[in-house]
């Protein structure tokens, strides 16, 4: 039983194989508070936890000064401005003018399952592999339902929450929502984030947590090149084997807020959510609103096993579509081989010497409509630029896969250029403050689709694009960031709802087109990786990590991406050196070494390049084809940080059943006078012995383990090496 609800001690237990989540109704006052999170306990008494007889103000002798209470008391989801100082869940303005709000328990119940939540993105599950728990909580005064929902994935060791307001009173402005709370003592807490960059998102950053708050937030309308919405609390000496780890994730792509504080009674409070700053929605009598899911994860057995169970939430529970468990077309990209400059002569060289190699897809990037011979100009303008395409789409599909291959297209609906005709015809459909000029990014603006009418036509185009031919795959891109928030429709006391209603539709578009197209392979993509999110895991089972290619950055790139995201969601290429973005020129094997670690594919002009790295395609495509299930599935070990030595990386994935594991190491840079590295390896089975199929030596399972592998001095920068074992059969 996932879910237990103890009646005596109104106590509820949420029980996941290795974890326990205990939440208990303070008797009195009845409030929900948070009693524990942690390794699995085999009781539910630990009320004591809470503290609720002490009085934290010596001399005070009054312990139950409501002003005390609250602020030292562990909530679920706070109160606002009646006494609890720390970083609020909910907040509202009533017509009134005033801000307070105490939800306190009323009712729950529990059940199998768990149900969807409409507009958004989620975690899905059946009986039998979650159970939900909804403890319904009301503000008396503002007669405001706040239901907290917690959904237990008891097999992959996760807890989701989010929670809906319904208004039952007067019309309000709820100016905050947040989705989930955490309040626990700190131990010293450090905290992970993914920061960065265009060309570098999701760099691993480790430091304290202090007195006071820190966060890490979006507040560019989407998840944003700079910031993930993750946090992990690790306590000290944590690594990737040992330590208490909590994890946070929002199922979201828009402006999001992760922030952890520790107070004066060293509580340590974590909220997660959307972000309040510039947010308000207004909530008529009767209205509800619902917030995007958090994700919950401990691990008392470091941050690899946080990461293993990110990676397998999602990719059973999250990831849809007919592509979830299967093996991706590698596909070939003429963005870095053509830039605009490309016409369907062009594209069908790159397809004929492709095919012949054993690449499967050719994706048409940007530049295939309109006028867009630049990107300056024509998005918006969804027609195939016959100048370029000489004979129509349809015609070049056909002839793509006459070749035997698919073919897929580049989209970026959300966009529009002030040199388009869409934008000639429809001024007032780019998102802009009435007397200010809006501020372009990448010289586009962005549409209002928070305007009905103007999704609608946006996804028409895509939508009769994709029936004029026989296209497989969609790159579904957004190049610029929002500004200037104003909307020519939604009316003065709703601007506040303008970002999330942003988010809404893309959810909309893009549900849209799963569902008309349901064979469609969608690949999200945001100027490189600004877009990716466990949201857009929802619609597309890959999503494009960095317009950095080169395999030096995606070391770094892709440990923190990973940290939380399983490999199979990764977009990785193999693309042409010197490197477009850092001008590195590195071995063509390396490359596809890291490539192999994401989606795999090409992004170069296969004609142009040398004799001797096209005559090593065959050789990847190969390779891509006898590990990509393992890559795909398998559990992943992150072994060595070059990130963190400065010389080398290693990652290593583990069939399910241990019977086969695929060790890659990248020697960044190459050391004189050192002999071989020595590497521990994990998950193997250790009383199984393994053989390595390059060399036919044979290993038990528990010296490479405890011992390590070892992998000679290599007298060179950049090189790779695979390392396949394989369980011997005794
Ligand atoms: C940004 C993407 O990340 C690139 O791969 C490419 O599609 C360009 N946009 C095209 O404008």
């Amino acid at each position: 039983m996932g879910i237990q609800y103890f009646e005596k001690e109104r106590i509820f237990k949420l029980d996941t194989k290795k974890t326990s989540y205990l939440i208990g109704i303070v008797d009195e006052e009845k409030f929900v508070c948070h009693i524990y999170y942690g390794k699995k306990l085999s009781g539910h008494r630990a009320e004591y936890l809470m503290r609720t007889a002490e009085s934290p103000f010596l001399p005070s002798q009054n312990a139950r000064d409501r002003q005390v209470v609250l602020d030292c008391l562990p909530m679920e989801y706070t109160s606002n401005g009646v006494g609890d100082y720390k970083e609020s869940t909910i907040s509202v303005r009533t017509k009134a003018g005033n801000v307070a709000v105490q939800p306190t328990f009323e009712s729950y119940r529990i059940f199998q399952g768990k149900p969807k939540l409409e507009g958004l993105p989620a975690t899905f599950g059946k009986e039998g592999e979650c159970t939900t728990l909804e403890i319904l909580c009301r503000d008396a005064v503002l007669n405001l339902e706040v239901l907290l929902r917690y959904s237990v994935f008891e097999d992959v060791d996760a807890i989701i929450r989010s929670v809906e307001i319904t208004n039952k009173g007067e019309e309000l402005l709820l100016t905050r929502a947040l989705s989930a709370c955490l309040d626990m003592d700190n131990r010293d807490f450090e905290m992970i984030t993914l920061h960065g960059g265009w060309a570098r998102e999701r760099h691993m950053q480790r430091k304290p947590v202090g007195y006071g708050r820190q966060s890490v937030l979006s507040r560019r309308g989407e998840t944003s090149h700079q910031d993930q919405p993750f946090m992990a609390l690790v306590t000290p000496g944590t690594n990737q084997e040992m330590g208490e780890v909590y994890g946070f994730h929002l199922v979201y792509s828009g402006n999001f807020l992760v922030q952890t504080e520790v107070n004066q009674f060293d509580i340590c409070r974590t909220v997660i959510g959307i972000s309040p700053e510039d947010f308000g929605w207004k909530l008529e009598t009767g209205e509800k609103f619902v917030t995007p899911e958090a994700v919950l994860v401990y691990s008392g057995e470091g941050l690899g096993q946080m990461t293993r169970t990110f990676h397998n939430l999602y990719r059973r529970h999250l990831i849809r579509g007919e592509y979830r468990n299967k093996k991706r077309p590698i596909l070939i990209n003429n963005w870095e081989a053509t830039y605009f400059n490309f016409n369907t002569e062009k594209l069908l060289d790159i397809a004929r010497e492709a095919s012949a190699l054993g690449i499967e897809m050719l994706v048409m990037d940007d530049g295939w409509f309109g006028n867009r011979c630049d990107d300056n100009r024509a998005l918006g303008d969804w027609q195939v630029n016959e100048e370029k395409i000489q004979g129509g789409l349809a015609n070049l599909v056909e002839k793509v896969n006459q070749m035997g291959m698919k073919f897929g297209i580049w989209f970026e609906p959300e966009m529009i250029s002030p040199d388009s005709n869409l934008y000639r015809q429809h001024p007032d459909w780019a998102i802009a403050v009435p007397g200010r000029t809006p501020a372009l990014g990448r010289n586009q603006y962005v549409l209002d689709l928070t305007r009905k009418e103007v999704r609608d036509y946006v996804y028409q185009c895509v939508a009769d694009v994709l029936h004029s031919a026989n296209i497989e795959y969609v790159k579904w891109d957004m190049n610029r960031q929002l500004t200037d928030i104003g909307s020519a429709q939604l009316p003065p006391e709703r601007m506040g709802e303008f970002y999330h209603r942003y988010v809404l539709a893309v959810y909309e578009m893009q549900e849209r087109l799963i569902q008309e197209f349901p064979h469609l392979l969608l690949e999200n993509c945001s100027g490189g990786g600004a877009r990716f999110d466990p949201g857009m895991l929802y619609y597309s089972p890959q999503i494009w990590c960095s317009d950095d290619i080169d395999p030096v950055e995606r070391l770094v790139i892709h440990e923190g991406t990973a940290m939380i995201y399983p490999l199979s969601a990764m977009g990785a290429h193999v693309a042409d050196c010197p490197n477009h973005t850092v001008g590195r020129t590195t071995p063509f094997e390396t490359r596809g070494y890291v490539a192999l670690a994401g989606t795999f594919g090409y992004e170069l002009d296969v004609t142009k390049i040398s004799e001797e790295e096209r005559a090593q395609i065959p050789g990847q495509v190969a390779m891509y084809h006898k590990y990509n299930d393992l890559v795909r599935e398998g559990d992943y070990y992150r072994i060595a940080s070059y990130r963190e030595n400065h010389y080398f990386d290693c990652w290593e994935v583990v069939s399910e059943d241990k019977k086969e594991a695929l060790v890659t190491f990248i020697q960044v840079l190459s050391r004189p006078n050192v002999h071989s590295r020595c590497l521990k390896l994990q998950g193997l089975d250790a009383s199984k012995k393994y053989r390595v199929e390059e060399t036919g030596e044979v290993f038990d399972g528990d010296a490479l383990m405890y011992g390590g592998i070892l992998i000679p001095a290599i007298y060179a920068d950049f090189q790779g090496r695979l390392i396949h074992l394989i369980q011997v059969e005794e």
